[in-house]
């Protein structure tokens, strides 16, 4: 039996790992294996990776440079575990995909979005998600929630936060670029109201499953 590939996409604070969570627990409940995983990362070469991309100081890349590499981190990815997995029957539930790509170096940093398009077909060839769930809501809010999120973790140094330490009209930007993403491919795309309780916004997501 073939498995499913779910992936969950937003700005920072959506509650991405929370609903995860509730969504793991749902699967197994059922009886499904599931993998928990996420980009850039999820194998260790990926994770290599990721430190480059992630880290405040992982490298000053160009934007080509930086796309390619979060697409060699992803078809590793696919490639050693998202696609084993599926064909091993299981629920793959990603936090991050391509469309991540697509919203942070196209939309927000202004990467030409045809040139993401040609790299995805040539790394990943038509390789996408069964569903992804766009855990939607405004800047404002957002920003709100990561920076309560994040004066609880240790000491003021994160170094992870390189993404976070963008301005406003950036965070606009990528907002406005995942909504464009989701009703480009709204058989695919689920956009999900993420001020919702954590309860509803899980029901919501259900309903589409
Ligand atoms: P992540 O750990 O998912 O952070 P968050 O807590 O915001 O979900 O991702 C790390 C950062 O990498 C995040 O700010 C988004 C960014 N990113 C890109 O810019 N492009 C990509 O393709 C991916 C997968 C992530």
């Amino acid at each position: 039996m073939a498995g499913r590939f779910i992936t969950l996409e937003g700005g920072e604070g959506a509650g991405k790992t929370t609903q995860t969570r509730l969504l793991k627990n749902y699967f197994e409940e059922r009886g499904f294996e599931v993998v928990v995983t996420r980009e850039p990362g999820g194998v260790p070469e990926a994770e290599k990776i990721r430190n480059l991309l992630v880290q405040r100081d992982g490298g000053n890349w160009t934007p080509m440079a930086e796309c390619l590499l979060f697409f060699a981190a992803r078809q590793m990815h696919v490639e050693t575990l998202i696609k084993p997995a599926m064909a091993a029957g299981k629920i793959v539930i990603c936090d991050r995909f391509t469309d991540s790509t697509v919203a942070y170096q196209g939309y927000g940093h202004g990467f030409d979005l045809d040139v993401i398009r040609q790299v995805e077909v040539l790394t990943l060839n038509g390789f996408k998600p069964d569903i992804t769930f766009l855990l939607d809501l405004s800047v404002k809010d957002g920003i709100g929630r990561s920076l309560k999120h994040n004066s609880g973790a240790v000491g003021a140094e994160n170094t992870e936060d390189r993404f976070e330490r963008l301005d406003l009209s950036f965070h606009e930007r990528l907002r406005d670029g995942f909504l464009t993403i989701a009703r480009e491919d709204p058989t695919r795309v689920k956009i999900i109201d993420a001020m919702q309780s954590p309860e509803t916004v899980f029901e919501t997501m259900v309903s589409y499953l």
